[in-house]
């Protein structure tokens, strides 16, 4: 049997200061939404997220090898079949590279089926000359720049468990039902590849990767490609009251969030002494803490241990993003607190968040150089500290959005507007993310 921790409930994070949480004109009308909430049924089970922090566990002893990604803000829009689609592909077909060039099993974890409310570091926005809330998810408020639509309403909390619900039944029927044979190469959209810098080896690495899979086939294995996969979902766990909601106590004496396998805490709301460590330090599932320039080791290593009090492994992932530029000052004092003090994580990079820039025109975007630059040198430098680089973390999609600049097909700052569709950052496109997934295999 296990035990909740000492004092702690699903709502005594109420009695800490939580930063980023919206602000509701009629709170009665917020509890009723989370009242429906509540008695509605989990999207997944607790097995299911033991099973993730095994994998955890896995990957921070070089066993496994985890990708997460997805939108940085899903849109309540994205819930259809060609848009869940496109994500699980990319994510497959990633996957299928790193397995082949780091001879460990890939841990897949989607930033989708929840992943609808964002911080922001500014509250408000200047719109023709008036003061407006920020867009701050679709969970929360509406993207258009409009007064009325950026007002806080908590019927959106409700929405978005219904599509997160959908949207996590087509990708568990896509899991099962045989589609991961889109993972095998003749499926993969290449094009990019006639403009590719190391085009032959990519060409190679295709290559081995279908020898591979025939040989697995021929001793027996029909269909090596299409087996049944594991995919599991996280999300920021921002808005406590909706994380509350979808906290409950399982029969092995714990609680568990059932919104998602996986939550962060994200740059913005990881105080020691803040609500969100208070609410994560109870819920049994994975944690991932975002840590960013701001952070001392020290306190991210306080941190961990609020959250981590028995240091067991499979529980923390600690996701850095620095900037590409940053890194080297950064990383490597953090790694070695985590060393020092013993701690259990599981390390991983994300390389978006720490490389924003915004164009001539104002446009949000970042460099497919600066991305992979930042990957390179966080590689780098757990390599020298003797230390493992168990995950990577991206925003990325299946489409073929123009959001961040270079890679392959040379996506230029003119070029941003052509088809920029994120509500939020910019994210790699279909092509980017193949590509990234070639020059990661070189890394590995
Ligand atoms: C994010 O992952 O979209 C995000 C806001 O990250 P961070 O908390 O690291 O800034
Ligand atoms: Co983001």
């Amino acid at each position: 049997m296990r035990t909740a921790p000492e004092n702690w409930r699903p709502d005594s994070w109420k009695a800490f200061t939580a930063a980023q949480q919206p602000l509701y004109d009629d709170p009665a009308h917020v509890q009723e939404v989370i009242r429906r909430i509540r008695s509605w049924p989990p999207l997944v089970y607790p097995g299911e997220v033991k099973q993730l922090r095994r994998e955890l566990a896995l990957a921070s002893e070089r066993r496994r090898f985890i990708l997460q990604g997805g939108d940085c803000a899903e849109k309540f829009s994205d819930c259809n079949r060609e848009s869940i689609t496109a994500k699980l592909k990319i994510l497959l077909q990633m996957s299928v590279i790193l397995c082949y060039a780091s001879k460990r099993p890939i841990i897949k974890i989607g930033r989708i089926a929840g992943q609808y409310g964002k911080p922001r570091s500014n509250l408000t926005e200047e719109v023709r000359g008036c003061q407006i809330h920020s867009y701050r998810g679709d969970n929360i408020n509406a993207f258009e720049p409009d007064a009325e639509a950026r007002k806080p309403d908590p019927e959106r909390l409700a929405q978005g468990q219904q599509i997160a619900a959908m949207t996590l039944n087509y990708i568990r029927a896509l899991s099962a039902g045989g589609f991961a044979d889109l993972h095998h190469p003749d499926h993969w959209n290449l094009n990019f590849l006639s403009r590719a810098p190391h085009r032959e080896q990519y060409e190679a690495t295709i290559s081995s990767i279908h020898k591979a899979i025939g040989f697995v086939e021929s001793i027996g294995y029909r269909d090596a490609s299409s087996s049944k996969i594991d995919f599991y979902t996280s999300h920021e766990g921002l808005i406590l009251a909706l994380e509350e909601a979808m906290t409950s106590l399982h029969t092995d004496g714990a609680y568990y969030n059932h919104g998602a396998h996986m939550l962060w805490i994200g740059d913005r709301t990881r105080q020691v002494n803040g609500a969100h460590a208070e609410y994560f330090r109870g819920i049994e599932n994975p944690v991932g803490i975002k840590v960013g320039p701001s952070s001392s080791p020290e306190e991210i290593s306080e941190l961990i241990h609020i959250i981590n009090p028995s240091n067991e492994a499979g529980r923390i992932m600690l996701i850095t993003r620095f900037g590409c530029e940053a890194v080297q000052d950064f990383l490597p004092a953090m790694i070695e607190q985590i060393s020092s003090a013993r701690q259990k994580v599981c390390w991983s990079c994300d390389p978006m968040h720490g490389n924003i820039i915004k164009t001539k025109n104002g446009i949000k975007t970042r460099d497919f150089n600066a991305i992979l630059a930042e990957l390179k040198r966080t590689f780098e430098i757990h390599k020298q500290l003797r230390s493992y680089l168990g995950a990577v973390h991206f925003e990325l999609t299946g489409e073929d959005v123009t959001e961040c600049t270079g890679g392959a097909e040379g996506i230029t700052d003119q070029d941003l507007s052509t088809n920029y569709e994120s509500f939020c950052d910019p994210r790699l496109n279909y092509s980017q993310s193949l590509e990234m997934a070639f020059l990661i295999a070189q890394m590995l």
